[in-house]
C-alpha cells in the first residue's frame, strides 16, 4: 500500500512489518474523539490564518461527513491503514482532495495520538464515576434495609465483635466514594491538551494552543511540548485507581462468595444473577462475584505492563508507546461491566437477617461487652479481659452462652456480676452502645448513609 512517508522511504514495507505495525484494530475506536480533535485543528489553522476560511469550511464539512458515515455504518474504517489517524486523513483527502492535505500543518500524529487518548480516557473516566454512583446507591439502599440487621463482625475471619449488615456495607460504599475522589483527581490531569507539541519540538507556524484546547473544551495545555507527546501518566494513573476500586470490588466479591455459601447463608442471591451447575443440581453458584474477583488480575496486569513499557523510553515519541491503548481500554471495558453486574447483583439480592443473627449468637462475640461491663462495675480492664475469658472458656467446656449462663455461674467468676449483665451481653446492647463517631449503632449507620447520599448528589 502507498504510504504517507513515501517521500522519504521507497519501496513498499512487508506485509508482515504491515501488521506487526497496524495499530487500528485497538485505536478505531477513538474516532470520534481523532475527528473531534481534527475539527478544532482545522478551526485553529484558520483562525491563525494558516488556511483560508473556506480550506477551514470545506474540511470540517467533510470531517463531519466522515463522523455521520462512521456512526451510521455506511463507512466501514478501512483495517489495512496503520492507524485511525491514517484513516481519517485518508478518507478526508479521498473526499475533498488536496484542501484535505492541510490539515496534518503543525501537527504530528504524536500530538494527535496523544491528545485522542485524553479526550477519550476523559469521557472512560466520566462514565465510571457515574456507574460508580449507581453501585453506592445500590449499596446505600440495601444498607437502609439491614441497617439493624445484626450480624457476627470477623477479624481474622473468626467471630470478633457484633455489627450491623447495614454498618458492613456502608464500609464499601466509602471505599467506593475515595475511588470517586480519586478518579476526579485523575481526570483533572487528563484534562490537558498536548496538541500543538507536534512532532516533539513544536511548530514553526504561528498556531494559538489556547484557542484549540479551548475549542476542544480542554481546561488547559502542557507547558513544554517533548513532555506533552511522551507523558502517558495520566492513563498510569487511571489504571492505577481502575485496580483499586477494582481490589474494593474484589474484596466485596469474596464476602459475598462466603455469604452466600451454605456455611454462611447471610444473603441468598437472585437467580438472575448466579449460575446452577451442570452436574450438581443443588448448586447456585455465585458467578458474578467471582468473576470480578478473578478479573481483578487483568486490570493489575494492564496497570503493570503500562508502567513497564514506559519505564526505559527516552523522550519523546517511541514506537513502544502504541503499546499503551490495549491495556487502558481493557480496563476500562472491564471496569464498566464489573460495576454493572455488581448494581444488579446487589439490587437483587436479598438478606437473610435471621441467618446472621443465629451466626452472631453462638460466637460469643458479647465477650468484650461482657469485659466492658466489669470495667464499668469497677474493675482495671485487663482484669476485666480476664475473667471475661475464663467465663467464656467456662461456657465452651458446658455448652453455654453468656446469653444464659445462670447467675450463680458468672459470680463463681466475679461477685461484682449481677442480673443487669444479662441486658449487658444482649447483642442488641452491644449494638445500640457503639455510638462511638464511625461505629455500628444504627443511628451511625443512619448518619454514615446520610453522608454518602449528600457526597454523590
Ligand atoms: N499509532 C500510533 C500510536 O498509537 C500513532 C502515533 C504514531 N507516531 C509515529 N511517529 N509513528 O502511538
Amino acid at each position: 500500500m502507498a504510504k504517507m512517508w513515501e517521500g522519504r522511504l521507497g519501496g513498499d514495507t512487508d506485509k508482515i512489518a504491515d501488521d506487526f505495525n497496524s495499530s487500528i484494530a485497538t485505536d478505531s475506536r477513538m474516532f470520534k474523539e481523532d475527528i473531534a480533535g481534527s475539527i478544532a485543528h482545522a478551526q485553529m489553522l484558520a483562525f491563525c490564518n494558516i488556511i483560508t476560511m473556506d480550506e477551514e469550511k470545506v474540511i470540517i464539512d467533510g470531517l463531519r461527513q466522515i463522523l455521520a458515515d462512521i456512526q451510521s455504518g455506511s463507512l466501514k474504517i478501512d483495517m489495512a491503514c496503520e492507524d485511525i489517524h491514517m484513516f481519517v486523513e485518508q478518507e478526508l483527502t479521498c473526499r475533498i482532495g488536496d484542501t484535505g492535505k492541510k490539515l496534518h500543518t503543525a501537527r504530528s500524529r504524536n500530538d494527535q495520538v496523544a491528545l485522542d487518548l485524553r479526550l477519550y480516557l476523559k469521557n472512560e473516566t466520566a462514565d465510571i464515576i457515574q456507574k460508580t454512583k449507581n453501585l453506592i446507591l445500590a449499596i446505600t439502599e440495601k444498607a437502609e434495609i439491614g441497617k439493624d440487621y445484626i450480624m457476627p463482625g470477623y477479624t481474622h475471619l473468626q467471630r470478633a465483635q457484633p455489627v450491623t449488615f447495614g454498618h458492613q456495607l456502608m464500609a464499601y460504599a466509602f471505599m467506593l466514594i475515595r475511588d470517586i475522589d480519586r478518579l476526579n483527581d485523575c481526570a483533572k490531569r487528563t484534562d490537558i491538551s498536548p496538541i500543538g507539541s507536534c512532532a516533539l519540538a513544536g511548530t514553526t507556524f504561528n498556531t494559538d494552543r489556547f484557542f484549540e484546547a479551548q475549542t476542544l473544551g480542554i481546561s488547559g495545555v502542557c507547558e513544554n511540548s517533548l513532555d506533552g507527546v511522551s507523558d502517558r501518566d495520566f492513563a498510569i494513573e487511571l489504571l492505577f485507581d481502575l485496580s483499586v476500586l477494582m481490589m474494593h470490588l474484589s474484596r466485596f466479591s469474596e464476602e459475598i462468595v462466603l455469604w452466600s455459601s451454605f456455611e454462611f447463608r447471610f444473603i441468598e442471591l437472585s437467580d438472575a444473577f448466579t449460575t446452577g451447575s451442570s452436574i450438581m443440581p443443588q448448586k447456585k453458584n455465585p458467578d458474578m462475584a467471582e468473576l470480578v474477583r478473578g478479573k481483578t488480575g487483568r486490570v493489575y496486569g494492564d496497570l503493570m505492563a503500562l508502567l513497564t513499557t514506559l519505564k526505559g523510553l527516552p523522550l519523546a515519541y517511541n514506537k513502544d508507546m502504541q503499546e499503551d491503548k490495549e491495556g487502558v481500554f481493557d480496563a476500562c471495558d472491564t471496569v464498566k461491566a464489573c460495576l454493572d453486574v455488581f448494581c444488579g447483583m446487589i439490587n437483587t439480592l436479598t438478606p437473610l437477617p435471621e441467618n446472621m443473627k443465629k451466626a452472631a449468637q453462638n460466637g460469643f462475640i458479647n465477650a468484650t461487652d461482657l469485659a466492658d461491663y466489669l470495667v464499668n462495675k469497677g474493675l482495671p480492664f485487663r482484669s476485666a479481659y480476664k475473667i471475661s475469658g475464663q467465663i467464656v472458656s467456662f461456657c465452651i467446656q458446658n455448652a453455654q452462652i453468656l446469653e444464659t449462663l445462670p447467675l450463680k455461674d458468672y459470680q463463681t467468676f466475679c461477685e461484682l456480676i449481677d442480673k443487669d449483665v444479662y441486658t449487658a451481653v444482649d447483642l442488641s446492647t452491644c449494638l445500640n452502645n457503639r455510638k462511638s463517631y464511625g461505629g455500628t449503632s444504627v443511628p451511625s449507620v443512619q448518619r454514615q448513609i446520610k453522608i454518602v447520599q449528600e457526597k454523590i448528589k
